[in-house]
């Protein structure tokens, strides 16, 4: 893989079945340090190209290169976080790692600083809003020094406000430590906070680059 990239995919296809093709010859990169987001209507395929990425399923055809380890992001952080307090959850991710106990101590709250909730250790997960839910999941993520992160619609359970609070301090976290994600959304809005987007459209990537100017066309066609 080109060092400057955290993830590379190159003539990707997929099909459920013969008939049914999903993503063809689909080809991008998102480089290391950036936060891109892939837009595209409902049904095209933006949750299937995850979870090929992720490695749940297997391309037909064409190559992956990504960075290691990854961490996943949902839509439903209720369906990921499964521990009963903040910090319990997060140290649930390390489990499989082999660490001291002091060593787990240090990574949860390293990871909760980086997502600026270490005032928020002891709470159970039941009294966090829905945005906080989703920053716990990225801590998760951070903890277990993942450094591809891929999210399908996390904001997609948020009010407004609270889905530009998540856009923009997943944007600086990338930034700060170097990461590299991944973000489907539906919402126009949260481009003026990533550094560039893809456009899924039957099967095809039919456009990447500029998020402002990805932005205009599609405001553009739906007008039309
Ligand atoms: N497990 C599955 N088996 C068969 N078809 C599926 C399955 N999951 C999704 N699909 C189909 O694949 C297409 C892409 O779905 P998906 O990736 O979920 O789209 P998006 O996330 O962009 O809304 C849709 O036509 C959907 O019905
Ligand atoms: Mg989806």
């Amino acid at each position: 893989m080109n060092p400057t990239y955290g993830l590379q995919v190159d003539r990707l296809s997929f099909a459920w079945s013969a008939d049914r093709p999903v993503l063809q010859n689909c080809s991008f990169g998102v480089p290391q340090g950036q936060l891109w987001m892939l837009l595209g209507s409902n049904g095209s395929g933006k949750s299937t190209l995850l979870k090929l990425i992720m490695g749940l399923l297997s391309p037909q055809t064409g190559t992956l290169e990504l960075l290691r380890p990854t961490g996943f992001v949902f839509q439903n952080p209720d369906h990921q976080l499964v521990m009963p307090t903040v910090g319990a959850d997060v140290a649930f991710g390390l489990v499989e790692e082999n660490l001291s106990p002091s060593q787990v101590r240090q990574r949860v709250r390293e990871s909760l600083e980086a997502v600026n909730l270490s005032h928020l250790e002891r709470r159970p997960i039941y009294a966090l809003s829905g945005g906080q839910k989703q920053r716990i999941a990225i801590a998760g993520a951070i903890a277990r020094h993942c450094q591809l992160l891929l999210l399908d619609e996390p904001t997609a359970l948020l009010d407004p406000d609270s889905q530009l609070d998540l856009v923009r301090q997943v944007r600086a976290l990338v930034q700060r430590q170097n990461l590299t994600a991944l973000w489907v959304t539906h919402r126009l809005a949260e481009l003026d906070y990533c550094d560039g987007a893809f456009l899924l459209q039957g099967g095809h990537m039919v456009d990447q680059g500029d998020p402002q100017r990805l932005k205009a066309q599609i405001l553009t066609t739906q007008r039309s």
